[in-house]
């Protein structure tokens, strides 16, 4: 059954991911030509609706030849005002989320689209406890948020990724080197297991697996000891070694944690083989979205506009088994999806040789 709407909004928040844009495209297109809808883009994430409102009319011509473009026609601000309440602090920020609901109200907005990850869902589940009707769209290119099996963003980071890991083949190999690469994924190693997989790398680091460097060496030792010239190492920016759980030195407070840098002084010196750096940062964030996530974002756009038209607020989007669903939004603000255990890339990872330089990995790989 289909409710009344005549004005619906869309903001974009958090770090950005490629097909942002091609679920701005996607909201607008179904929504004007499907409905009749008027759209209106929230600039610069939620703070747009903080103080004066800045806000834009989206039509037809806005969203013409978007799909290809990476980052958010809107722009997304990572936390501001409502930074706390992104955090998950009880009793955060509520000038600015009152201030937010009100903005809101005041536009005569039918329906609020949230395009972003489990901080601006936490901001968003607050909203949606006040009475604002809105529906989530999931993003991140990390992969790890809670209650969805994929988010877009994330094919087109491993996608770069990987072409990075092919040409530090190439200079590996020529000098005779092992090259560690730094990616994305403060908590969870999603980034860099499927990226070390589609590379080709030889050890993984990941958040889940607490590294001991050591195993790592023995591993790049003894393919030394078998004629290969190099070696090739990916690890998550959020990668700990063994024990920094305990002694709370996990948990990376920022991307720039100089993770990569670290690791190739330390396994020159386990080694003995030169060993460089390199950190990919925001450019796993930046560039046109891969096909798939193109797809991905345009489908959930569409599938936003079409949980405003039922009136099933409160809820954000969720991929399972490859389908699309309305989930309650609560689903996507707890902790964040770390790769289980037992998930078959870890498996396929193993059965290639490759090490995770889990404490006592060289151990039973000897004895196997
Ligand atoms: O959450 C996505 C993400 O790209 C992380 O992978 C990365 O550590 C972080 O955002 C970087 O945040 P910022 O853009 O605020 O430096």
């Amino acid at each position: 059954m289909e409710i009344n709407v005549r004005r619906i909004a869309i903001l974009t928040s958090g770090g950005d991911a490629p097909g942002l844009n091609a679920v701005i495209r996607s909201v607008v297109k179904a929504a004007i030509l499907r409905h009749g809808w008027e759209v209106l883009g929230v600039r610069e994430g939620f703070e747009g609706l903080v103080g004066d409102p800045r806000v834009q009319r989206l039509g037809l011509a806005d969203v013409s030849g978007l799909l290809p473009r990476g980052g958010s026609l809107l722009g997304c601000t990572n936390r501001g005002h409502l930074r706390d309440a992104a955090a998950g602090v009880e009793n955060a920020n509520l000038d600015a989320l009152r201030e937010v609901a009100a903005a809101v109200r005041n536009l005569g907005v039918d329906g609020l689209i949230v395009v972003g990850g489990d901080g601006s869902h936490r901001i968003a589940a607050q909203l949606s406890r006040r009475g604002i009707p809105l529906i989530g769209v999931p993003k991140t290119i990390d992969n790890d948020l809670p209650g969805t099996e994929t988010t877009f963003g994330f094919d087109s980071a491993v996608a770069f990724a990987t072409d990075a890991l092919d040409r530090l083949h190439t200079t590996a190999e020529s000098h005779g080197r092992v090259l560690v690469m730094e990616v994305m994924g403060r908590t969870a190693g999603w980034i860099a297991l499927h990226t070390g997989i589609a590379g080709g790398a030889d050890v993984i680091l990941i958040p889940e697996i607490p590294y001991d460097l050591s195993q790592a060496a023995a591993h790049i030792a003894a393919r030394t000891a078998a004629g290969k010239r190099f070696s090739i190492v990916v690890a998550a920016e959020g990668a700990v070694p063994v024990g920094a759980l305990e002694d709370g030195r996990a948990g990376l407070k920022a991307p720039r944690s100089g993770l990569a840098n670290r690791l190739a002084e330390e396994l020159q010196v386990l080694t003995g083989q030169e060993t460089r750096a390199v950190v990919l940062g925001h450019l796993q964030r930046g560039g046109t979205p891969s096909a798939a996530d193109r797809l991905l974002a345009t489908a959930l756009g569409a599938a936003a506009v079409a949980a405003i038209a039922q009136g099933q607020f409160g809820q954000t989007l969720a991929c399972r088994a490859g389908r699309i669903q309305l989930v309650p939004i609560s689903e996507a603000t707890g902790a964040p999806r770390l790769i289980p255990a037992n998930d078959s890339l870890l498996d396929t990872a193993r059965g290639l040789g490759i090490s995770f330089a889990a404490p006592g990995e060289d151990a039973a790989k000897a004895r196997s």
